[in-house]
């Protein structure tokens, strides 16, 4: 028996990176699984590939979560197919949106929230009616160390962040009484696409890779796979009596004063 048999869970943002390893070790622990990405492509393929090895159903829908209607629809669709709703929720995809305030147009302003911040309440709307009917549910909402520290010229990043946690805050007071859990898991630096790209935009990439190594106390950053474990656990019922709360992994990074 897997540490998530018989649990139905719903990954945003699958198809790579920290998702996508969500995935693996959520399909290795016994969970059926319903996968959303926004890059269709890259997503039939992550399907493909994890079908390769054991386990249980994959369901799986190309969507963007910054559209409402299109996060109801899939989940309407999923229910009509399965016959079942998720009682899992991973709210993980998202998007670095790095600027100077100042420099910040409005439309990426809106694109930070509409994505990072708007698609995690639009999937958390999706599959709350479900959980309250089975008096079960587990959500668990993607943060960062941006959520409550802060990196110069990264804005609106730790501002959408610091409102992830509210809205995990929120919803795990108001559901509390439902038997249903809402937390947040903050990773520092993981080593995928979203950070090899922050280290491209540098002037030198490569100086900027080993200053990132360097601020860790480990000498490192994380792998996906080591968020995934995190993960499993906070998406189990391991851990019943906690919600409303963020767990960090990082390494250590966020309670160093220096490097
Ligand atoms: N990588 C890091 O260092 C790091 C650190 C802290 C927190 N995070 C958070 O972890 C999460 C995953 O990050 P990652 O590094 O694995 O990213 P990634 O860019 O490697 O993968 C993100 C996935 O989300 C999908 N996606 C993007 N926009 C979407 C949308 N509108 N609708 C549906 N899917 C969408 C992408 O297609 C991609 O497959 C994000 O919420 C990110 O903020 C990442």
């Amino acid at each position: 028996m897997g540490r998530l048999s018989g649990r139905f869970i719903a990954v945003t943002g699958a198809a790579q990176g920290i998702g996508r390893a969500i995935a693996e070790d959520f399909r290795a622990e016994g969970a059926d699984l319903f996968l959303i990405d926004l890059d269709g492509g890259l997503l039939a393929t992550a399907v493909a590939e994890l079908q390769a090895s054991p386990g249980g159903q994959i369901y799986s829908a190309q969507a963007d979560i910054a559209d409402p209607a299109r996060v109801a629809a899939v989940f309407a669709d999923l229910v009509a197919q399965s016959g079942q709703s998720p009682d899992g929720l991973v709210n993980n995809a998202g998007v670095n949106v790095f600027h100077k305030p100042l420099e910040t147009s409005d439309s990426e302003w809106r694109r930070a929230f509409a994505i990072n911040l708007e698609g995690a309440w639009s999937c958390a709307r999706a599959v709350l009616p479900g959980m309250i009917a089975r008096n079960h549910g587990v959500i668990l909402n993607i943060a960062s160390t941006h959520a409550f520290t802060i990196i110069p010229e990264t804005f609106p990043y730790p501002v959408v962040k610091h409102a992830l946690l509210g809205l995990t805050k929120s919803l795990a007071l108001e559901y509390a009484g439902q038997g249903i859990r809402v937390n947040a898991l903050a990773p520092g630096y993981v080593a995928t696409q979203k950070v090899l790209d922050w280290w491209a935009g540098h002037a030198d990439p490569a100086a900027a890779r080993a200053e990132t190594m360097a601020l860790h106390p480990q000498g490192r950053i994380a792998t996906p796979a080591e968020i995934a474990r995190a993960a499993v656990f906070m998406i189990s019922d391991e851990c019943p009596f906690m919600t409303a709360t963020c767990l960090t992994v990082d390494g250590g990074l966020s309670v160093r004063q220096h490097a």
